[in-house]
């Protein structure tokens, strides 16, 4: 399993530390930037991660911005993409067992480095439950079109 991992200036500290986590547990990852504290623009990140989340070339992805919030509508911008903002670990463990969220938002002027990681640790364990939960997923695909 490779996690893609990407943010604007708002959220580059917290990728960093979330990256520290990856090494440090041995989880291979791939990181679309940015790459420093300069200004730079949130969709662009956004929309680099949920690419190579849907070309799989990584297996799913954490988008960072200030709030996680710009981020998270750009990726959902993309077809085939659920981005989940979660700041709690049970929102992050319900957003895979029922939303199958292929992308997690965080927001890196809101949350704390630890609660981010223990949010991290439990989206990464969590299974899709499928059942009742794929039926109501089609739907959102069917908005897509
Ligand atoms: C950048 O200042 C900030 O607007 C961005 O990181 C994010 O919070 C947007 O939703």
């Amino acid at each position: 399993m490779k996690i893609g991992i990407g943010s604007d200036h708002g959220g580059f500290e917290l990728k960093e530390h979330i990256k520290d986590y990856f090494e440090k547990e041995g989880i291979d990852y791939l990181d679309y930037g940015t790459n420093s504290l300069d200004s730079v623009d949130y969709p662009d990140y956004g929309r680099k991660l949920a690419e190579g989340v849907l070309s799989g070339e990584v297996d799913k992805g954490i988008a960072i911005c200030g709030t996680g919030i710009g981020i998270s509508i750009a990726c959902n911008k993309v077809k085939g993409i659920r981005c989940a903002l979660c700041g709690d670990t049970y929102s992050a463990r319900m957003s895979v067992e029922h939303n199958n969220a292929n992308i997690m938002a965080l927001g890196g002027r809101v949350i704390g480095k630890d609660l981010a990681i223990e949010i991290v640790s439990i989206w990464l364990k969590s299974q899709f439950q499928g059942g009742r939960h794929e039926r109501r997923i089609n739907k959102i695909s069917d908005i897509e079109g």
